[in-house]
C-alpha cells in the first residue's frame, strides 16, 4: 500500500536516536557467546535485530526481551552453540546472516539458513570463500545465494585474509570464525570499514590487535580460543537512522531538528562530513559515551546546499547513507558526483539504480555510473509528485519520504512495511517533528 509525504514548512523538535543496528546485532551475538548474563538497554528492536536474537536462541543462548529496549542474554560460553531444530530465517538482514555464519563456522553444528527475497538475491560467496578456507562446509550453489545449509567445525584453521571488497560484514565473519580457530586469524583491510566488531569484542574481554601504518592496509588480528565475559551496556544511537532526521532538518525551510545520543565514530560519520562539505553547518555537542563509543547531539537547521564530488575516502564511512545523500544533492545547487561506491549495487536493493530512479520519478535529473551516480541539483526546487519504487529497501523508502517533506509536490512510496527492519519508530519520530506522512 502506497504512503505519501506532503511538503511542510517547519520541522522541529528533539528526538533520541534509535539504538544502532550494527551494535545491536553484535550485542546479542557476543552476549550469546559469552560466559554469564549480559544486560543491554537501548537495543534496536527492528526486525533485522529481532531475527538475530531468535537465531542465537535457536542455537542455545538464553535471550530475553524485557521490553522498551532492555534485554538480558545468558551466553553458552566458547564453542557452546548447538544445531538449531528449525531453519534460521534472517529476513532482510545481511548483517545478521553473515555475522552468524562466521560464528557458526567454529561450532560443531549444522544449520539451514534462509531470508526474504532481497536477502536471497545477495552475494554470500564473499563470506563462504574465506570460511571454507578455514574449514566450513556448505550446500550452497555456485552463485552462493541463500537458502543453503552450513556445517561448522571445532577444528577451524586460522587464516590471513584480505577481503576484495570494503565490507565490515566480511571482516566480522572472518574475525568471529577466528575467535574459535586454531591460531591467529588476520584480516587485512585496504579501506577501513566500521569497527564495531573489534571494539565490542574488546568490551567483552577479547584481545583484538589493530595495526595501522600509513599507506598500508589495516591489520586486524584475533587469537583463537579466547573466552568472552558478560557485560552491561547501553547501545549508542544509530548515525545511519539519525541521518534521515538530520536531512529533514537541513531541507526544512524553517525549523530546528535535534537528534540526541548519536554515536560519533569515524568509521560511520561520512554522511555528516559530506553534508557539511555541501554547506549544512551541523551543530555537534558532546553527550557522554555508551558501550565505549562517543555520543553527540546533532543540530540541523535550514541550509543552502551546493553540489560536491563526494571524497572517495568517505565512502565506506557512509555506505548506508547514499540514498539520503542523493536527496540532499537533489536540493543542492550544482552537480553532485559519487564514485568508488560499487558496493551499493549489492545492498538491500541495487541502491545505485533505486536511488537514481527515486530522483528521476520526482523530476530530478540523475544518472547511474558503474560505481556511483551523478545528480543535477534543483537549487531548492525539487518538483516531487512521483511514486517511488522501494524494491523492499528501507533506506530508499525513508529517503523518498524525507524528500516529500521539502519538495514542491507530495512524494509517494509503494510500501513502507520494510522500514521496520531498521527504524520501527521512523514514522512516529517524523510525526513528532511535524511531518505530514500518511497512507494513500
Ligand atoms: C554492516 C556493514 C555494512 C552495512 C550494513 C551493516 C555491519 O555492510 O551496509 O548496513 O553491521 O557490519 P557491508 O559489510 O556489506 O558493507
Amino acid at each position: 500500500m502506497a504512503w505519501t509525504s506532503r511538503p511542510v514548512k517547519t520541522l522541529s523538535g528533539a528526538i533520541r536516536a534509535p539504538g544502532d543496528k550494527s551494535c545491536s546485532h553484535r550485542a546479542l551475538i557476543f552476549g550469546g557467546l559469552a560466559e554469564g548474563t549480559s544486560r543491554f538497554s537501548g537495543l534496536l528492536e527492528g526486525d533485522d535485530v529481532l531475527r538475530t536474537g531468535t537465531a542465537m536462541a535457536a542455537l542455545g543462548a538464553d535471550v530475553k526481551r524485557l521490553g522498551g529496549g532492555d534485554w538480558e542474554v545468558t551466553g553458552v560460553g566458547a564453542r557452546g552453540l548447538s544445531s538449531p531444530a528449525d531453519v534460521l530465517d534472517f529476513g532482510n538482514s545481511g548483517t545478521g546472516s553473515r555475522l552468524m555464519m562466521g560464528v557458526m563456522a567454529g561450532h560443531a553444528l549444522t544449520a539451514s539458513l534462509t531470508g526474504d527475497k532481497s536477502l536471497c538475491s545477495r552475494p554470500m560467496n564473499r563470506i563462504l570463500t574465506p570460511l571454507r578456507q578455514m574449514g566450513l562446509t556448505d550446500t550452497a550453489a555456485p552463485d552462493g545465494r541463500l537458502p543453503f545449509a552450513i556445517t561448522g567445525s571445532k577444528t577451524l584453521k586460522a587464516i590471513t585474509y584480505a577481503p576484495p571488497q570494503a565490507s565490515a560484514q566480511v571482516k566480522s565473519a572472518v574475525l568471529l570464525a577466528g575467535l574459535s580457530a586454531n591460531g591467529t586469524t588476520i584480516v587485512e583491510e585496504a579501506k577501513p570499514t566500521r569497527d564495531h566488531t573489534e571494539r565490542m569484542l574488546r568490551g567483552f574481554g577479547a584481545e583484538v590487535g589493530v595495526e595501522r601504518a600509513a599507506g598500508q592496509p589495516v591489520r586486524i588480528s584475533i587469537r583463537g580460543g579466547q573466552r568472552l565475559h558478560a557485560i552491561d551496556a547501553d547501545i549508542p544511537g544509530d548515525p545511519s537512522s539519525a541521518a534521515f532526521l538530520v536531512a529533514a532538518g537541513i531541507l526544512s525551510s524553517d525549523g530546528d531538528v535535534q537528534v540526541d545520543g548519536v554515536m560519533s565514530n569515524p568509521t560511520r560519520s561520512g554522511f555528516y562530513d559530506a553534508a557539511n562539505l555541501m554547506g549544512a553547518h551541523l551543530g555537534a555537542e558532546e553527550a557522554g559515551d555508551a558501550a565505549g563509543e562517543r555520543l553527540i547531539n546533532i543540530a540541523a537547521g535550514p541550509a543552502r546546499l551546493k553540489g560536491i564530488h563526494v571524497p572517495e575516502h568517505l565512502v565506506p564511512a557512509m555506505i548506508d547513507e547514499f540514498p539520503i545523500l542523493a536527496v540532499l544533492a537533489a536540493f543542492a545547487e550544482g552537480e553532485t558526483i559519487v564514485t568508488g561506491a560499487e558496493e551499493l549495487r549489492v545492498k538491500e536493493s541495487d541502491r545505485i539504480g533505486a536511488t537514481v530512479a527515486m530522483l528521476r520519478a520526482n523530476g530530478v535529473e540523475a544518472e547511474e555510473t558503474p560505481d556511483g551516480f551523478i545528480v543535477q541539483g534543483c537549487a531548492g526546487k525539487v518538483p516531487g509528485g512521483g511514486l517511488v519504487e522501494t524494491h523492499h529497501d528501507h533506506r530508499i523508502a525513508m529517503s523518498a519520504l524525507i524528500m516529500g517533506t521539502a519538495a514542491m509536490n507530495p512524494v509517494s512510496v509503494d510500501d513502507i512495511s520494510m522500514i521496520d527492519t531498521s527504524y520501527p519508530d521512523f514514522l512516529a519520530h517524523m510525526a513528532t517533528l511535524g511531518a505530514d506522512i500518511s497512507e494513500g
